[in-house]
């Protein structure tokens, strides 16, 4: 069959040569589905095909919920539309290539991230995919600007450029995480943090993002990394993910804590957010050194004072971003040598039609001790 006979045709071939689709039943495919604030369903949807030449269709083997996928679903990201399937970590198995498709074929399991990649535009030329420009101006659009990867199958557009093939040995668990969370700790608050050798670093927020600069940071040579985290079970996995200290806010000002915990008293050499709230913003602000860097993951909903009046005479640095994805092949080489155990992030499974119930997990995430769900075909 040539690659372009999708599931549920079959072709039809006559004496004459000549060849015939013939739609022999109606393919029902499940997706998880937007359907305004508050309201997600698992749907019936459409079979996707590729579009375009540079498109390919995986067949979703695994895949998980992100926190901005909850945010949507608060109507939180208005560019999200009712009828859109939600979700951008997947890892697939391709089933269709389009006609410009080289390098990926029928078979070939993927790793598809969260920033889709064009190759070509000024800004994935300067590997900020980011701010794509001809995926949409913004390279994030699965389950955004795009349907998702929270289905059976997916189109994923600019795929030679966007997705990377998973290794021999290298189970769903190992590299599902690198889609999202891992690369964003790493480059949003690790390398935009410029953490080196020697360096206090504290995290604040020990969710999966930032359980996942703290794993990385250690990796980078930070001396010490503190955790700042209200929850006890989530400073538990800070420790276990390579805090050397997890501390409560609830125990006193997080300023004095963490000048304790420094040389001199000074605060730490970067300060990591991963939150999104202006208070722990602002705790990041108050706990660096002088000539510190401020990395901020969170994403925002609320406008935060910037202390200006204290700031301008700490000579900080102050960075944001929305992750690239361009670590990604380093990272998957650190899973491969076992310095980085990605699948440690993964503490509920749910098959895909459990897909609800895997939402309802998630979205209790606190109550249920849970960090990320694994949700396979
Ligand atoms: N910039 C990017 O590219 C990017 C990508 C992915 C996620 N994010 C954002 O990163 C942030 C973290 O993501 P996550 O999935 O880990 O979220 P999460 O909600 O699972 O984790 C946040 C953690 O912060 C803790 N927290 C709450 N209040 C706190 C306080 N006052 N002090 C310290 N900790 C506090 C919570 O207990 C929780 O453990 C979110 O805002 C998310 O949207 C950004
Ligand atoms: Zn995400
Ligand atoms: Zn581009």
């Amino acid at each position: 069959m040539s690659q372009w006979a999708f599931r549920g045709r079959i072709r039809v071939g006559f004496q004459a040569g000549i060849a015939l689709i013939v739609r022999v039943w109606e393919v029902r495919l499940k997706a998880l589905v937007y359907h305004g604030p508050g309201q997600k369903s698992w749907d019936t949807v459409a079979d996707p095909a590729p579009a375009e030449p540079t498109d390919i269709v995986v067949q979703v083997d695994t895949t998980t919920i992100c926190g901005t996928d909850l945010h949507i679903l608060k109507g939180d990201v208005p560019a999200v539309t009712d009828g859109r399937i939600l979700g951008h970590e997947a890892v697939g198995t391709v089933t269709a290539v389009g006609s410009a498709v080289t390098s990926l074929a029928e078979g070939d399991r993927v790793l598809v991230p969260a920033i889709t990649s064009c190759g070509r535009c000024a800004y994935c030329k300067r590997a900020m995919p980011s701010h794509c420009q001809a995926a949409g101006g913004i390279g994030w659009i699965f389950g955004h600007l795009i349907d998702g990867t929270q289905a059976e199958y997916a189109r994923v557009p600019f795929a030679e450029t966007s997705v990377h093939k998973v290794p021999e040995g290298v189970t769903d668990e190992q590299v599902l995480f690198l889609a999202d969370i891992l690369p964003t700790g790493y480059e949003v608050g690790v390398k935009n943090g410029r953490v080196k050798p020697g360096d206090v670093v504290v995290v604040v927020g020990a969710g999966p993002v930032g359980l996942a600069a703290i794993q990385t940071g250690a990796l980078a040579g930070a001396a010490s990394i503190i955790a700042l985290e209200p929850a006890q079970s989530r400073r538990e996995h800070a420790l276990r993910f390579g805090a050397d200290v997890a501390i409560d806010p609830a125990d006193g000002d997080a300023e004095e804590q963490v000048a304790a915990l420094t040389d001199a008293g000074l605060g730490a050499d970067v300060a990591i957010e991963a939150v999104g709230t202006p208070g722990t913003f602002d705790i990041c602000t108050r706990v660096v050194r002088p000539g510190g860097v401020i990395a901020n993951i969170g994403v925002h909903g609320a406008p935060t004072t910037l202390h200006l009046e204290d700031l301008w005479i700490k000579n900080v640095t102050i960075t944001t971003g929305l992750v690239d994805g361009t670590t990604v092949p380093l990272l998957l080489q650190l899973v491969r040598s076992g310095k980085i155990a990605a699948e440690l992030y993964g503490t509920h499974d749910f098959a895909l039609n459990e897909m609800m119930a895997a939402y309802d997990t998630f979205a209790e995430a606190g109550r249920h001790n849970a960090l990320k769900v694994v949700i396979k075909r």
